[in-house]
Formats: structure tokens, sequence, C-alpha cells
């Protein structure tokens, strides 16, 4: 190899190794925005809705092992208001002490936009933890 030619190998191994250690300065350096109030990072939202239907699409059970009947609509009711209401509350009902002292703000998730247009697919992964908040 002349030295025209690595000297241009040599400059494009470098050019390579800039972005990924710029994006390593963003994380070490504390630039990112971590905080729970924080802004998304740049395409956080992007990113985390492509893996979140991308996770739906292959994981979505074809078939619903629960039949959407009364009794289980009820049994459904009753663990909610036994285990989520205390912070997730329950309509025309005032948010509990418990619910008013946490942070981040559980959301009430019988009213407004976020979770009652949601799939129920898509509530339970983001249940699990990851929030994209696209609906
Ligand atoms: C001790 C309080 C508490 C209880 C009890 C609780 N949660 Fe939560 N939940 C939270 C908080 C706080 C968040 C928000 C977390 C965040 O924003 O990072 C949350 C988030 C959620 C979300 C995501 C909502 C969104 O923003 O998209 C769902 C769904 C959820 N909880 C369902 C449930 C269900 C179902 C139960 C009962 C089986 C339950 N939670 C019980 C506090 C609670």
């Amino acid at each position: 190899m002349e030295s025209a030619e690595r000297m241009c190998v040599f400059r494009l191994i470098i050019g390579l190794m800039v972005v990924p250690f710029a994006v390593y300065l963003y994380f070490a350096s504390g630039s990112a925005p971590i905080a729970t109030p924080a802004p998304a990072m740049p395409f956080e939202k992007m990113l985390a809705s492509k893996a979140l239907h991308a996770r739906l699409d292959r994981e979505i059970p074809e078939s619903v092992p629960i039949s959407g009947d009364e009794s289980n609509y009820a049994a459904g009711e009753q663990i909610y208001e036994d285990n989520c209401a205390v912070c997730h509350g329950l309509s025309g009902k005032a948010q509990t002490t418990i619910a008013k002292g946490m942070y981040p703000k559980p959301r009430t998730l019988l009213e407004g936009k976020g979770v009652t247009d949601d799939s129920a697919a898509e509530n339970f992964l983001e249940g699990g933890g990851w929030h994209t908040d696209d609906g």
C-alpha cells in the first residue's frame, strides 16, 4: 500500500471513530438529559416507539387467553381497585395522599390520553418499563 492510500485509510478510520466517540462524550460528560423531569434525549421517542412496535408486532398474542365477559371485567375491576387505584385513581374520586406524594406522578389511568386509548398489549409492555406516549 502506498503512503497516500495508507493516509486515506487512516483518515477514514479516524472519521468513523468520531461519531461513536462524540456519543460517548455526550453520555460520559453528563450532557444527556437523564433526570426524571428532563426532556427526551434526541431521537429517544422515535427509537423507543420503533422498539415498542417491533416487539408488539412479534409478541402480540393471536388469541386472547381470557374472554371479555362480565365476570372477567368485574374481576379485573376488583384487581384494579385493590392493587392499582391507590396510585392511579378511580373516576370521580379525589387523588389519594399516596398518589399526591409520588414522583414521578402516577397517571390517572381511567381518564385522559395515553392509557385508555392504547391497546391492551401496548399498556402491558409500557407498564413493564418503557413509555413512548405515542398512542
Ligand atoms: C405505589 C403506586 C403504584 C401502584 C400501586 C401501581 N402503579 Fe402503575 N405506575 C405508578 C407510577 C408512579 C407510574 C409512572 C412511572 C413513570 O412515569 O416512570 C406508573 C405507571 C404505570 C403505567 C404506565 C402509564 C403510562 O404512562 O403509559 C401503567 C400502565 C401502570 N402503571 C399500571 C398499573 C397497574 C395495572 C397497577 C395495578 C396492578 C399499578 N400500575 C399499580 C405507580 C403505581
